[in-house]
């Protein structure tokens, strides 16, 4: 607000003292003016009277006079020997005058001069022989500029006086305007105040202006934003809580059973251990791809990159995976169309491709086969893992990378998956600006191809 009555008050400043500057000057251009040309006229009758040799002549005495009197000043006539021949002052007649502007007078320019500081102008006009165009006399005038003065004074007042009451109506209508103009951002600030203290679902709107309703929107959908994080944090937890009570609700069941039977036949305290085992193990199973998960979750800047031969890592993973593949009698390939080397985390990868291959192998059917093939072009490598399997629905295929999303629920629990497998591919895939597709149909297979950049790019 203060910026504001500057740039109210401060022309008005510049604007009064260049006015009355430009006054001054002009007033004092004029007045010059107005006298040389009075004195032009007086400097002719001088010569027609004859007066520079015979000074007696009443009419050009008087006339003299009177001039001096009208211009509140002194005039001297001076002839060409530089005698002062009338001095309306009377002080000086009879002397000599030697001075720079007569002499400059004598030589053709007339003078003109304002001494701002001793308030007076003094000017000369030659007297000139009208036949011979001779410099015969000089005729110097020097008059108070009093009444210029004067005049600005009260210029210079009643502009002040102006100023003030501009100033006033200025500062004022700045006061006025800053507040009008800034209320709706105060409205805006206070709703997200508002909203802080209170519920994250409700959404501000302040339309005063363009600028508020973008901000209120902008801030909307950032709370929009906040809510879908919130929301899916809130889903994550709930999963986990249930995924990893689940175990352990039939551990209870288990345990519980045969507490409560007498005499239990060691086969049936076996069977049961046996049942419980396998619940711990899954267990495990989960609570390691939660951590594998979290992990993957922080940022890129943990990930440890080494140039790895995929070729090689593919090999080993399907050495690792080839006895469960065995044991179903699935048929397991590799094919390669070119040696890769790429910049990656070779653990990530591992940990996603794994999945990949252990899910064509589990979601398969007896005797089904499972290929794997590897390509390269100058910016990416391609990995692309096929099954003869049982197929993703349609409508699951948007889901298969939620986190503890299973299609079959029961069937998948069976073959012992946790739902987290292809969350943690996609999210260690991602990581080094790749990408990954899925095509998938109903009993007759799914095809997932990955494709990584070979040179890793940092954020
Ligand atoms: N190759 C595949 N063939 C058929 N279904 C699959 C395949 N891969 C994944 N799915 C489906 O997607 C779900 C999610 O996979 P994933 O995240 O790896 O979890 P899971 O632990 O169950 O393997 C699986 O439960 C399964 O229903
Ligand atoms: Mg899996």
């Amino acid at each position: 607000m203060l910026v504001l009555s500057f740039v109210g008050i401060v022309p008005g400043v510049l604007l009064k003292n260049g006015i009355i500057d430009s006054y001054e000057d002009r007033a004092v251009l004029q007045r010059s003016i107005d006298v040389s040309n009075q004195c032009k006229i007086l400097s002719n009758q001088i010569y027609t009277y004859g007066y520079l040799t015979d000074s007696y002549s009443e009419v050009i005495n008087a006339e003299v006079e009177q001039l001096a009197g009208m211009l509140d000043g002194r005039i001297m006539v001076i002839d060409n020997t530089f005698k002062i021949v009338k001095d309306t002052y009377v002080l000086e007649q009879g002397k000599t005058i030697v001075s720079e502007e007569v002499i400059k007078c004598f030589k053709g320019t007339n003078t003109s001069k304002y001494m701002k500081k001793d308030n007076y102008i003094s000017l000369t006009v030659p007297i000139t022989d009208t036949i011979t165009k001779e410099t015969i006399g000089v005729i110097l005038v020097s008059m108070s500029t009093d009444n210029i003065k004067d005049s600005i004074v009260i210029l210079q007042q009643k502009a002040t006086v102006l100023q003030l009451g501009m100033g006033i109506v200025i500062l004022t209508l700045a006061f006025y305007l800053a507040r009008i103009l800034v209320k709706p951002f105060a409205r805006v600030s206070n709703a997200i105040e508002a909203l802080n203290e209170g519920y994250i679902n409700e959404k501000i709107s302040v339309s005063d202006y363009t600028e508020t309703e973008l901000i209120s929107d902008a801030f909307n959908k950032m709370m929009g934003r906040m809510k879908v994080l919130d929301d899916s944090r809130q889903e994550f937890v709930s999963n986990v809580s249930h995924e990893l009570k689940t175990p352990l609700t039939s551990m209870k069941v288990l345990a519980d059973s045969l507490i409560a039977q007498e005499d239990v036949p060691t086969e049936l305290y076996k069977e049961f251990m046996v049942d419980i085992a396998e619940e711990i193990d899954r267990e495990n199973k989960i609570i390691n791809d939660l951590l594998a998960l979290v992990k993957l979750d922080k940022t890129a800047a943990d990930l440890n990159i080494t140039t790895v031969n995929i070729n090689g890592l593919l090999e080993l993973i399907l050495k690792r995976l080839r006895p469960i593949a065995a044991k179903q009698n699935i048929e397991l390939l590799f094919e390669s169309f070119r040696p890769v080397t790429a910049e990656i985390d070779e653990v990530k990868i591992t940990l996603a491709i794994s999945n990949l291959v252990e899910n064509a192998i589990k979601y398969n059917t007896e005797n089904g086969w499972v290929h794997v093939s590897l390509n390269a072009d100058h910016k990416y490598f391609y990995i692309k893992v096929a099954d003869s399997g049982i197929g993703i629905p349609e409508e699951s295929l948007e889901h298969i990378y939620e986190r503890f999303y299973r299609v079959d629920k029961s069937h998948s629990r069976e073959i012992g998956g946790t739902g987290l497998g292809l969350s943690i591919t996609r999210n260690a895939i991602l990581m080094h600006r790749g990408a990954i597709k899925v095509y998938s149909k109903e009993s007759e297979g799914t095809t997932f191809t990955v494709r990584v950049p070979l040179n890793y790019i940092s954020q």
